[in-house]
């Protein structure tokens, strides 16, 4: 193969299961929303439950699967804000699920070397569920390989307005005047400031919209988004989704590097 044509073959001719992990732009921060459960349970004419519990499953492989290209943060949209609005027997399901997880994959999370953290208003959901956020946490400290954020209870807007409630507070107790805050201040002052902002959002099932998620933190992440339903996706969907990364051109308002080259 010609040097050229091999320079480009990884957007073009190979499959990507042939892809040199060498080649590929990795994300330091990628986050996920984990959508299409329902319909992957419809399709197969199971409730809409067996489809979250397939869901759940694949978050195991998501986590193997961003192990292997040295993924170092995985934001996985688990349950908004206005999930709530579900009927309550999804609400429930969903809940249970959630509790047994962290029990049921903490071994493999353990071996895997994953850290897992939450984001979200934590501290309104019920007391079982903090206990099982507080123990995830506590028992995964060490591990240092990855960071895997289940963004739970999450909105946006909910983090955002939380943001704004502690800097008042503030402000009224003295401790910063109101022109103090500037965007790196109220960076500091949402859920989790020490996290670097997610690189790449991908939503798979087809739905092209963001649904509240990262709203601040996502500012400048590139999206992308397929039609596979959670469920289904796997190693082939990410490393899909990592060549379009490698071939965006992030600009942050600048001039991409071959227009600064040129002046
Ligand atoms: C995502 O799957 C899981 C949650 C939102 C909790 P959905 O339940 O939204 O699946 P669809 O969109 O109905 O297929
Ligand atoms: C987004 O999915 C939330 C999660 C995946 C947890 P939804 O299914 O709730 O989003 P909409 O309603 O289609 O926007
Ligand atoms: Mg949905």
């Amino acid at each position: 193969m010609k040097a050229e044509e091999s320079k480009f073959s990884l957007f073009s001719k190979r499959k990507s299961a042939e892809v040199d992990p060498s080649e590929l732009k990795i994300p330091t921060h990628l986050a996920v929303i984990m959508d299409g459960n329902g319909r992957w349970a419809k399709k197969r004419m199971l409730p809409r439950s067996a489809g979250h519990r397939a869901g759940a499953d694949n978050l195991k492989t998501l986590c193997k699967n961003c192990g292997h290209y040295g993924i170092k943060y995985v934001t996985v949209y688990a349950f908004s804000t206005e999930n709530w609005s579900r009927p309550e027997s999804e609400v429930h399901t969903l809940m249970e699920l959630f509790v047994e997880y962290f029990d049921r994959y903490d071994p493999e999370l353990e071996a895997e070397g994953i850290r897992v953290r939450f984001t979200g208003d934590i501290a309104s959901l019920p007391e079982n569920i903090q206990t099982v956020c507080k123990r995830a946490e506590e028992g995964s400290k060490h591990r240092d390989k990855m960071t895997l954020i289940v963004a739970f209870n999450y909105g946006g807007r909910r983090e955002i307005v939380q943001a704004a409630q502690k800097l008042a507070e503030k402000v009224k107790a003295g401790a910063i005047r109101s022109e103090d805050i500037s965007e790196e201040l109220f960076a500091q002052n949402l859920y989790l400031p020490d996290v670097p902002d997610p690189d790449l959002i991908i939503r798979p099932s087809g739905e092209e919209r963001t649904s509240n998620f990262l709203v601040w933190e996502g500012a400048y992440s590139e999206l992308w988004f397929s039609d596979v339903l959670w469920p289904d996706f796997g190693m082939k969907e990410l490393t899909d989704a990592l060549i379009a990364y490698t071939r965006r051109d992030r600009r942050f308002g600048g001039l991409s590097k071959e227009k600064k080259d040129e002046e």
